[in-house]
């Protein structure tokens, strides 16, 4: 399906440094027939979007830090304790939100982080980074300077990676015979059970699932041998790879499987539904902000998510709708958001006053920000929200 021409997600720029013909691509998705991959068609070369001012930094959420350090901490308990010298690799260590977890335990680890920016700030977080593309070549690099790696993590990365393929052949040449590859995406079968479909934009080329994983790394000897659902961007799914002969499978693989298999994530039905409920989802939302414009009623956003960049364009939603996007990012801040230009506020100015209505773009992060934001609702104001469905919440 397509969502339309769409600018990249994180081009917040200042309103003087708009140029007159902003990029925009084709934001259609397919989903494969043969290995059910679910992905962009089209995806703007990289260096469009992971550059020196790449505005996603990991450790704006208290709920993500306290995620990666409980990832860190399985890292460490599972595998770490029963081997001499462990090296971990991370890539798209972004500001070393996992990776300063192991770094504070004096394990060898290598963050592989290509934005020079993030980069930057996970040195100073004390995280060893190196600011490159990972691919077969540079992990026969890593392999040659460090040794093989015990572990290789990544976290919201694998999904941003269009040469995927070139990506498992560099896991498969840099992870020790017994080693294991942990990566956690946002879940195929939670996007299309809850129509959030802002999921799908340029830094995510794939949406996984069980079947798309084995189908990508099974040609270069990797299995899934473990699965975790996590509640983590709105739904996301850790899995645990390893060189098919050194490990067992977890029962939790088989029952995704099934469960998988029940949702219908291999129907061409499924998909054609899933329009169906984006168009809907859609008409709705404009609906109601036009309903409530009418009414002459402040409207202001919470987020300037990357994920609300897909919503704002394929919705045609500008500043004749949203007066203004509250986010707590410094470098959002003072800019307006891509392709619809509504400006990005710091948080103080949320309350000075108060909007009456606040779109939840960060309805990932509904209950740090229900519990933040109590006054706000106290006060009358209503957030609204369109996943799964659109609706609102109030004190
Ligand atoms: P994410 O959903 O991709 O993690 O992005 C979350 C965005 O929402 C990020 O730009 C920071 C912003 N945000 C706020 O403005 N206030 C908050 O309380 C939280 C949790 C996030």
């Amino acid at each position: 399906m397509s969502f339309g021409p769409m600018p990249i997600a994180n081009g917040f720029l200042a309103p003087q440094d708009i140029p007159l013909d902003t990029y925009r691509f084709e934001l259609a998705t397919a989903s494969c027939k043969r290995c059910r991959t679910f992905q962009l068609i089209d995806q703007p070369p990289p260096d469009k979007m992971f550059h020196a001012n790449y505005a996603f930094f990991s450790q704006t959420s208290r709920v993500m830090q306290d995620h990666f350090e409980n990832f860190a901490l399985d890292i460490a308990q599972r595998l770490l304790a029963r081997r001499d010298d462990p090296f971990v690799v991370e890539l798209g260590s972004n500001d070393g939100i996992m990776l300063r977890h192991i770094a504070k335990r004096g394990v060898r680890h290598l963050g592989v982080e290509p934005s020079a920016n993030v980069a930057a700030a996970a040195r100073n977080n004390g995280v060893n980074t190196t600011s490159v593309f990972f691919d077969a070549e540079s992990a026969a690099n890593i392999r040659e300077q460090y040794g093989p790696a015990d572990v290789i993590a990544a976290a919201n990365v694998m999904c941003h990676i269009g040469s995927i393929r070139d990506v498992a052949a560099g896991i498969a040449l840099l992870l020790r015979d017994d080693g294991v590859l942990i990566f956690e995406d946002p879940y195929l079968g939670e996007v299309i059970a809850k129509t959030s479909y802002d999921q799908i934009y340029d830094e995510h080329v794939f949406l996984f699932s069980l079947e798309s994983v084995r189908a990508i790394f099974g040609p270069h000897g990797l299995s899934v041998i473990d699965v975790a659902p996590q509640t983590t961007h709105g739904g996301s799914m850790r899995y645990t790879l390893g060189k098919t002969e050194h490990h067992e499978v977890s029962s939790t693989v088989t029952e995704l499987e099934v469960a998988e298999s029940r949702q219908g994530l291999g129907d061409d039905q499924t998909y054609d539904r899933f329009r169906q409920s984006c168009e809907a989802s859609k008409a709705a939302l404009n609906r109601l902000l036009g309903e409530l414009r009418g009414a002459g009623k402040r409207i202001a956003g919470y987020g300037a998510t990357s994920k609300s960049t897909t919503v704002l364009n394929y919705c045609g939603i500008g500043p004749e709708l949203i007066e203004f996007i509250s986010d707590t990012t410094p470098i959002k801040q003072g800019k307006v958001t891509p392709g619809t230009h509504i400006s990005v506020k710091p948080p103080s100015c949320f309350s000075e006053p108060y909007p009456d209505f606040a779109v939840l773009f960060a309805w990932n992060h509904a209950a740090e920000i229900i519990a933040k934001e109590k006054a706000f609702l106290e006060s009358g104001g209503r957030f609204i929200t369109f996943v799964p469905e659109v609706g609102m919440i109030q004190a």
